[in-house]
């Protein structure tokens, strides 16, 4: 048993020392050389407990768009701190981010504010059966924590029963289990990359099936927002899903998570209830706010693909020289990750670059930000480079 007071070693499950590292073999905490808490970050570096500095591309788990501690979103989340933070009425600030939001992204005619992901696609789970009356879910991804998608101890057998899976760019996979849910299909809910890009055909059996069946369809865009174009993958492919989920990325690391999409379906909230004490508190939303401003004025997400490019092939040209080690890349340019011969070798390669200064995940995904540039990657990838050499001898 081990006797952190915080049990699992932290609250957020992926920042686990055995997450990112690999198993130790003994209780997180044990290995002393590996960076496993952090005392802070700025651009695309961290530095641990004990002040050793590494070039970061967990970026707070996709969290972090524009570099960590970026000054214009700090700026104003100081100013909200000097404002009060939160008060007794809704602040003005909430009404004019809804409407930022809907000028750079069309199809969130209305929204709701949330603190996590995990809520924000909860309560569009809890919208869908609001406007259809219908109970059956399906899901493709990750969705967080919460019961809906969720199976395993502790999860009602009940509640489980009411969610399946999807197969992920199996088109008719797809087709055959919401024709079978049919009139009971209240949602579909997907991430809209997983591992790679969704297929045109895929996006467009998605549409058309939950259309047929009078279904919602609601793409969570956690991790694809403001990262492979503001509005996400909807924007990048093209489709319009009914209900939208945003997070991460959003407030460049601040809590804030969003639900929104078609008015009618939001106008469900007056049907339900969804709210949260902290939902309207304005650091964050002033956060938001400003990572906005930066991604108007700034191409962010070009920056970010051409980052990705330059990371992604040289990914590929790793693979290509180390195929002992290295079975693949997966991901995009903008969200990548390797693959590996076995779980040993990710995690050599994981501790590998955590001694050369590098956090680079073995596993879904690595994320590039704003502050990350070329001769980062170049570096990083010379990194890589040295690590899996050292790994194949
Ligand atoms: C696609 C997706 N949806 C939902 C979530 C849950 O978000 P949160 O951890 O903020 O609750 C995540 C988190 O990784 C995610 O990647």
């Amino acid at each position: 048993m081990s006797d952190w007071r915080v049990p699992g070693f932290t609250s957020t499950g992926s920042k686990r020392p055995d997450a990112l590292f690999g198993a130790a073999g003994g209780e997180p905490g044990e290995d002393a050389g590996l960076p496993e808490r952090m005392l802070r970050a700025s651009g695309c570096r961290v530095w641990d407990a004990r002040g050793r500095e590494y070039v970061d591309y967990v970026m707070a788990l996709g969290a972090v768009a524009l570099g960590y501690g970026h000054p214009a979103v700090s700026r104003a989340a100081e100013q909200a701190i000097a404002a009060g933070v939160v008060g007794p009425l809704p602040p003005v600030l909430e009404e004019q981010l809804a409407d930022v939001l809907a000028m750079r992204i069309p199809w969130l005619e209305s929204v709701r504010f949330l603190k996590t992901g995990a809520e924000a696609v909860a309560a569009a789970v809890r919208l869908a059966r609001v406007a259809t009356g219908r109970e059956h879910v399906l899901g493709c991804g990750y969705h967080g924590w919460l019961d809906w998608s969720q199976g395993g101890e502790g999860i009602p057998v009940t509640t489980r029963a009411l969610y399946a899976e999807i197969p992920f760019n199996d088109v008719e996979g797809t087709r055959r289990l919401i024709r079978e849910a049919g009139d009971r299909l209240a949602v579909v809910v997907v991430e809209p990359v997983v591992v790679v890009e969704p297929t045109r055909e895929w996006l467009d059996a998605l549409r058309q099936e939950t259309t047929q069946v009078g279904a919602v369809l609601v793409f969570d865009e956690i991790k694809t927002a403001f990262r492979l174009a503001i509005g996400g993958a909807a924007e990048r492919y093209g489709v319009r899903p009914d209900l939208t989920v945003l997070g991460k990325a959003l407030a460049n690391g601040f809590p804030l998570a969003v639900v929104g999409g078609r008015a009618d379906l939001m106008s469900g909230v007056a049907r339900t209830w969804i709210s949260s004490t902290l939902a309207t508190e304005t650091v964050a939303l002033a956060a938001a706010h400003a990572t906005l401003e930066v991604f108007a004025h700034e191409d962010v997400c070009g920056h970010l693909h051409r980052m990705g490019i330059r990371l992604l092939h040289g990914l590929h040209r790793l693979h290509h020289k180390h195929g002992d080690v290295l079975t693949g890349v997966g991901g995009i340019a903008e969200m990548c990750f390797l693959h590996f011969a076995n779980e040993r070798l990710s995690r050599d390669l994981a501790r590998g670059c955590a001694a050369r200064g590098l956090l680079f995940k073995r596993t879904a995904y690595n994320f590039v930000s704003l502050a990350h540039d070329e001769e980062t990657i170049d570096r990083t990838l010379g990194i890589l480079e040295d690590v899996l050499g050292a790994i194949s001898a």
